[in-house]
């Protein structure tokens, strides 16, 4: 595996690799890696010849007041995480590097980014689709791994490759759960023993409202307010910043559940919010 600080080192070790025929996967993430990170980098390996991983705290996802200089990190682990799973390379550039003077240009998806976390974190996801337009250029025609974890920023990046023609294949990889239930997740580690605990109850809940859809009730708001029900019984669990029941597409809300659907939800434990959701399929044969 090598590891390299530099996009242009990065553009030789990808060129070489592409004109000997190879396939590129890229994994963009922000480090403090996981079992979840390491699922992406298996998946890419597994249908790559080459794996390019890339650590970055991206500053302009981050808003005034969030975690940007307490994110936490551990590049050591990561590269050892990223060599288990099968990357061979390792992009850890610094902020000069990617950004060597003040940006003047940057990319905002309209409309999928105003809903949902976007209503929350203003400008998260155009600093999102900025830095990830940027790692598509270092990775150039390559396929692309991102998680459903983050499901709404997996809707925007595939929209934007779109809109954009990025040469980039998108992949959405399943959610992986700690034994509890609860979604792996880097800001995990700011949560106490009896919070990771508490924290269960998202997916507990989410679980019970796509059951209670698969058999029969396709109230969207019903659904939502048997979520906030059983998030309720926790209380070191913050009410629901939102639960959203939307088209998995088209992010566009729905009253009546048809169709591919997804649950999503973003909520306060302590100091991180957690975001999770889950997928129902409704099959419109009777
Ligand atoms: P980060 O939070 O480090 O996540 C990197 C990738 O790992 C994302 O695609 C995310 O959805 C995926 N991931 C995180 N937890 C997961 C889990 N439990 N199961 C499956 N996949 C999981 O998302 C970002 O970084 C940044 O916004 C980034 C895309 C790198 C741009 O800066």
């Amino acid at each position: 595996m090598k590891v390299t600080t530099t996009i242009a080192e990065t553009w030789g070790l990808l060129d070489a690799a592409r004109a000997e025929g190879k396939s590129i996967g890229l994994v963009p993430t922000m480090g403090f890696l996981h079992a979840g990170h390491a699922s992406l980098i298996k998946e890419s390996a597994a249908e790559n010849d080459v794996t390019l991983t890339t650590i970055f705290v991206n500053p302009l996802q981050f808003a005034a007041d969030e975690d940007l200089s307490e994110y936490p990190r551990d590049l050591e682990r990561d590269l050892r995480l990223c060599e288990d799973a099968g990357a061979t390379v390792v992009l850890t550039p610094n902020v000069e590097e990617m950004y060597p003077y003040p940006i003047l240009t940057t990319v905002s998806v309209s409309e999928l980014s105003e809903t949902m976390e976007g209503a929350h974190r203003p400008n998260h996801f155009a600093g999102m689709a900025t830095v990830v337009s940027k790692l598509f250029h270092i990775g150039g025609r390559c396929r692309a791994y991102f998680g459903e974890k983050d499901y709404q920023q997996l809707a925007i990046v595939r929209r934007m490759v779109s809109d954009l023609s990025f040469p980039v294949q998108v992949v959405g990889c399943p959610i992986i759960r700690e034994e509890n239930g609860l979604a792996m997740s880097s800001r995990n580690t700011y949560l106490s023993i009896e919070q990771y605990a508490a924290a269960a109850v998202l997916n507990r809940a989410l679980r019970s409202a796509a059951e209670l859809a698969l058999s029969g009730e396709s109230d969207a708001q019903i659904l939502r307010s048997h979520i906030t029900e059983i998030i309720a019984t926790e209380p070191l669990v913050s009410a629901p910043d939102y639960v959203a029941i939307v088209d998995a597409h088209s992010l566009k809300p729905v009253d009546r559940l048809a169709g591919d659907v997804r649950i999503i939800l973003a909520t306060q434990v302590g100091r991180p919010r957690l975001l999770d959701n889950i997928g129902v399929s409704i099959s419109t044969l009777v």
